[in-house]
């Protein structure tokens, strides 16, 4: 009874409840499902399990989806991809005549010079590859995403008999417990083999009875990361969730796949993993062809035989893997050709190796060894607090397979150490290349990597499973080893005359399947910080930035476009006063007869010699001398120090002072107040002028200096004030209890209305630093810059006894560095974006890292880093500016007030 219709190319197909994309299709006669990504081979269905590449198709504008595990929805819209006109008939697929031209690693080889890659380039992208990214996915992607944080006691992945049985036994003990399914119904390989159903009734029914189960199913878990946490990926209609599933104890229990045999055109369409058809007799009732042969060993061939003659399959006869010659047929099996002769068949069904799922406890740290009995890599060990049942360990049978779910639920909720898991079996020599290979047998699917293509680059010496994976890509693919890393590995070690043992397995890493990018990047629900003069700010019209959780005044939306709101902050605090809110500044309080000692180790610069009363810039460098953070360090005792730290940083500087503390016996404590104290910067040529109408303490230079520090009270409430300009102008930042700072706030704008005072945001703050040349970490520096590198060798002080990083940057000092930050000024009027390229001879060498239009200087001005030989003073560098290189000049001195006199004035 067919329910609801979708579309396929533009024809309406009728689907049945229950079933998938790729099974109504199949019903509707569609056979070819999609075209290889090399030679455009048809491909129809194999796994029907969502772990090969032989249906991505795009649904609903979203590529690479998979039909066979994607249920039908009314209206949706499916497309083929990677072929044309069709996937039936399809014109690319001359690339199959061209086979001889693409050897294995032929582009590394062939597309050597720059100018032939750029021609070709294009073609290959056109010819090979899977979907297209839509060139508009927000409005194409019809999902919605989010990010879910969860906790749980157990996490059973997989809910087969032995997840059913584990998450049972874990719950009865007392554990909340939480159930992972991948298909939408529990049950595994219950669901679709023969008598079955019984012990799935069963089952069930104690599933419902057990308490604090929470069951997810249509939840993939994707990965295992560290402390125990899950990814989990849960589509229910429209809705990808993303799921952070914190777990104390994980059980292991998903199951086994099969994989397919390597014999020559195995990809023929009509050629079926025998649990694939197992799946689409059973849950979809699909009529699969008329006459079969089955390729395997007893008894997997005699139990799919019958389930096949039931289904009213004639079973033309049963072949050994290593009696199989070929298959005949191009868009579909014809026969199979043997060493005994050709049967005809519409359909091959194939009985492959058994394969466990381990990839989670290959992740967590667990072993996996070869057992040559049982011809698959099994678990040998199991990380603490891991557990493991069922088919992932290789048992078979069902009774065992439940026993062993109820024995790991119940040690997980009593935190007992796993079961011991049996020893492999000795090793045998390994049996993997097919008999007969003259034309493509396919070990990678997803990338069309045939047994030849292993052959020929083992002979070229990538002879290594790790360098075979990279040189040929096999196990590189959609299905990321799930179909072709056991191929690969076998026939690797049949070729090198190496054990499976010691040819061993590639790393394991997640996603074990892919995610969509929606997915990762979707909407979290994350905290929001507000500064005490939050609401001043709305009141005042600010457009808002989102700095880490800080929300910050980008600029105040008073004139008619973003630049003119700009220039008029800008002139505000060059010429007359400004004041921003830089209460998000992490802000430390360091006490302890050892506080100097910390800062001096932590710091590139010395800090224990700073006069009390006095600033000093610092920089914290990590082992390597790669800059972490820099902020300013404030002296208030003998023992006593205020820090300040940028925005997004404060939680690792803090732990990073109290980690070298630990084991040094120093009296040096750590505070955080960032939350504790509101702060404001008051910079321009007023500013003494405002400030002294609120306070009685003496600004004037001689007393209150640059780099000084006092505490004061401002408009009638106490202050912490510091004489620093990163504006670049006469400036106080003043720090004040939370609670006071909308006050201070109101009070420094009501004084300074005679000055004409003008609140100023982020974006003017960048453009004031950058004439400047003030580098703001993070922005201008990266992970790999030091200070010696980004212009900062001053702030290290090579003849302190010791400190983070100082041999790193000896040694960095030794050698002079490979690139070097500069500033620079735009000789034309172009005005260069954030992340430009640099380029000399036309090629990029360099990049911009900020850049902003600088009012004073008439032109653009910015920061960059360049090749050291490059960054002498004077010379000229080109800079792409939309689609052309614009000509600039780099300069030693800021581009406003290079000798400082307006900040000591
Ligand atoms: S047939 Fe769909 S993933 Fe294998």
């Amino acid at each position: 009874v067919s329910s609801v219709a979708f579309s396929y190319n533009g024809r309406t197909v009728a689907a049945r409840p229950g079933d998938t994309v790729a099974s109504a299709l199949y019903r509707s006669g569609v056979r070819i499902f999609s075209r290889s990504f090399k030679y455009h081979r048809p491909r129809g269905l194999l796994c029907a399990a969502g772990r090969c590449p032989n249906c991505l198709m795009n649904v609903d504008g979203v590529p690479n989806v998979r039909a066979c595990t994607t249920p039908v929805r009314p209206g949706m819209k499916v497309r083929h991809q990677n072929a044309f006109p069709s996937p039936e008939f399809d014109l690319l697929a001359a690339a199959q005549s061209f086979g001889w031209l693409m050897p294995v690693g032929f582009y590394y080889k062939t597309f050597t010079r720059r100018f032939v890659w750029k021609l070709v380039r294009p073609v290959i992208r056109r010819v090979a590859g899977l979907g297209v990214v839509p060139p508009e996915p927000a409005a194409a992607d019809p999902h919605a995403y989010e990010h879910v944080a969860r906790h749980t006691d157990v996490a059973v992945v997989g809910a087969g008999p032995a997840g059913i049985s584990a998450a049972i036994e874990a719950a009865n003990a007392g554990a909340n417990v939480t159930l992972i399914e991948e298909q939408s119904e529990v049950g595994g390989c219950l669901r679709i083999e023969k008598s079955g159903a019984e012990r799935l009734a069963e089952l069930r029914g104690q599933l419902a009875a057990a308490g604090k189960i929470d069951l997810l199913t249509a939840t993939r878990c994707f990965g295992h990361y560290e402390g125990g946490l899950l990814g989990l990926l849960q589509g229910i209609l429209q809705v990808q969730r993303l799921i952070h599933l914190r777990a104390r104890r994980l059980v292991v229990a998903t199951g086994s796949y099969e994989v397919p045999l390597v014999f020559e055109n195995n990809d023929r369409p009509g050629v079926m993993l025998s649990s694939a058809v197992r799946r689409l007799l059973h849950l979809h009732g699909l009529d699969l062809g008329r006459s079969a042969i089955i390729v395997g060993e007893e008894p997997d061939v005699g139990t799919i035989g019958q389930e096949l003659r039931a289904a009213g399959v004639a079973v033309a006869a049963t072949v050994a893997p290593a009696d199989v010659v070929t298959v005949v047929g191009g868009r579909g099996v014809r026969a199979l050709r043997t060493r005994q002769g050709e049967i005809a068949c519409d359909l091959v069904v194939v009985c492959g190796p058994q394969v466990p799922d381990a990839a989670l406890i290959a992740q967590a740290g667990g072993k996996l060894e070869w057992d040559a009995a049982r011809r698959m890599f099994v678990p040998t060990q199991l990380p603490p607090g891991v557990y493991a049942a069922g088919r992932v360990l290789g048992t078979q049978a069902l009774d065992q397979i439940i026993a062993q779910g109820r024995e790991a639920g119940r040690r997980a909720a009593a935190h007992e150490e796993a079961a011991d898991v049996p020893p492999p079996n000795v090793p045998a020599p390994p049996d993997f290349l097919p008999r007969a290979e003259a034309g493509k047998a396919f070990v990678c699917l997803c990338e069309d990597v045939t047994v030849k293509d292993l052959r020929d680059a083992v002979t070229e010496g990538f002879d290594h499973i790790e360098t075979l994976k990279r040189y040929t890509t096999v196990t590189m693919g959609p299905c990321q080893g799930k179909m072709c890393q056991l191929a690969s590995i076998g026939i690797c070690a049949a070729l090198t005359g190496r054990t499976m043992g010691r040819t061993g397995t590639t790393t394991a890493r997640p996603p074990t399947s892919p995610i969509p990018l929606g997915a990762l990047a979707g909407a979290r629900h994350r905290p929001v910080k507000r500064t005490p003069m939050h609401h001043r700010h709305e009141a005042l019209g600010c457009v808002w930035t989102d700095l880490g959780e800080w929300k910050r005044p980008l600029y105040y939306s008073t004139a008619e476009t973003r630049q003119a709101c700009i220039e008029e902050e800008y002139r505000a605090v060059r010429e007359r006063v400004g004041i921003i809110d830089v209460s998000t500044l992490g802000k430390l309080d360091v006490q302890g007869r050892d506080a100097p000692k910390l800062l001096d180790k932590t710091y590139t610069n010395r800090l224990s010699d700073l006069k009390v009363g006095r600033v000093r810039y610092g920089v914290m460098v990590d082992d390597e001398g790669i800059i972490l953070d820099d902020g300013t360090v404030s002296r208030l005792s003998e023992d006593r120090y205020f820090i300040t730290t940028t925005t997004g940083n404060i939680d690792f500087v803090q732990q990073w002072l109290q980690w070298w503390t630990i084991g040094t016996g120093w009296c040096a404590h750590v505070t955080p107040v960032t939350g504790g104290f509101a702060a404001v910067n008051v910079a321009g040529p007023k500013a003494r002028a405002l400030l002294t109408k609120l306070t009685n303490c003496d600004l004037d230079s001689k007393s209150f200096p640059y780099m000084a520090c006092r505490h004061a009270d401002v408009a009638g409430v106490p202050c912490f004030l510091m004489r620093i300009g990163f504006v670049g102008e006469t400036g106080w930042e003043i720090h004040v209890r939370a609670d006071d700072g909308a006050h201070l706030w109101d009070a420094l704008l009501e004084a300074g209305r005679e000055f004409d005072v003008r609140p100023f945001g982020v974006e003017t703050q960048r453009l004031l630093r950058l004439e400047k040349k003030h580098v703001i970490v993070g922005v201008d520096t990266d992970a790999t810059s030091n200070p010696i590198g980004a212009d900062m060798a001053w702030v290290v002080k090579a003849d302190k006894e010791d400190f983070i990083g100082k041999a790193a940057l000896a040694r960095a000092q030794a050698k002079p560095p490979r690139e070097k930050l500069v500033g620079f000024i735009m000789e034309e009027s172009a005005l260069p974006e954030d992340g430009a390229a640099i380029a000399e001879d036309g090629r990029p060498v360099g990049r911009v890292t900020s850049a902003r239009y600088s009012p004073v200087n008439g032109t653009a001005v910015g920061l960059g880093w360049v090749p050291a030989e490059m960054a002498a003073p004077g010379r000229e560098i080109r800079v792409f500016v939309r689609g052309a290189f614009a000509r600039a000049k780099i300069l030693a001195d800021p581009f406003y007030d290079p000798e400082g006199k307006k900040l000591r004035s």
